[in-house]
């Protein structure tokens, strides 16, 4: 199907260009059967909700160093994971970290791997629990964050205004997330639409999916998303 060649287009350039990540994994660890570690996932995330990719890297690697899983999270006082938060702002991030951490310290499985037991979870909402079961768990979740709602608009030149957009974006992405490697194309949307399919200036020429986008066909990609005006 179309949808499937897009997906194909994307974990192929996604596999040759990933961006190197502390949380990540290279995508062969994971074929050859390796898991992602939800702990470093749903952290990741975490801090990623309302901070930069550069921003979140030193403390991603230092709280990885101090607390190497979620039960050395869980038996940590909480001023030590504030002390360890501090700079990366938005605090009750960190307090839901904590409360979080305490709650699957608790459960004999460890972290839950769908949606639904996800968004139970302090601080987890819609977005980060359908990022840590579909990239921590395989499952075909549908990933949407800034940078996959702009590259989905131009992709299906969505003109609808952003604000009223959103559930014809999640539909279209929902179409294209591939059965078998879910993750890994949340990942690379992420990774496009942050290197490839910025919001000024897109680099076109180096897109793997620029023929199957819609928004260069018809003129501006750099237009889309609609903002509307205030
Ligand atoms: N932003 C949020 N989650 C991300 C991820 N897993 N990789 C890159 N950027 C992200």
């Amino acid at each position: 199907t179309e949808e499937g060649n897009i997906a194909s287009r994307l974990l192929a350039w996604y596999d040759a260009n990933h961006r190197e990540l502390p949380w990540r994994r290279a995508p062969r660890d994971l074929a050859a059967g390796g898991r992602a570690d939800p702990y470093r996932v749903w952290l990741s995330e975490i801090m990623l909700q309302q901070t930069t990719v550069e921003a979140v890297k030193p403390y991603f690697r230092a709280f990885l160093e101090k607390w190497p899983n979620v039960k050395a999270l869980a038996a940590a006082e909480t001023e030590e994971v504030m002390k360890a938060w501090a700079g990366l702002g938005y605090y009750s991030r960190a307090r839901n970290l904590k409360a979080c951490a305490d709650i699957v310290a608790g459960l004999p499985e460890g972290f839950p791997g769908t949606e639904d037991e996800l968004r139970k979870l302090p601080g987890v909402g819609a977005y980060t629990a359908a990022a840590i079961a579909a990239i921590a768990f395989n499952r075909p979740a549908t990933v949407v964050d800034g940078n996959v709602e702009r590259v989905t608009a131009r992709l299906f030149e969505i003109r609808t205004p952003l604000a009223e957009a959103k559930a014809e974006i999640r539909a279209a992405v929902e179409g294209l997330v591939p059965a078998d490697r879910p993750g890994d194309f949340a990942q690379a949307m992420m990774d496009l639409g942050a290197t490839i399919c910025t919001p000024r200036r897109p680099r076109c020429m180096l897109c793997p999916v620029r023929e199957d986008c819609r928004a260069i066909l018809s003129g501006d990609p750099e237009l889309l998303p609609v903002r509307a005006e205030k």
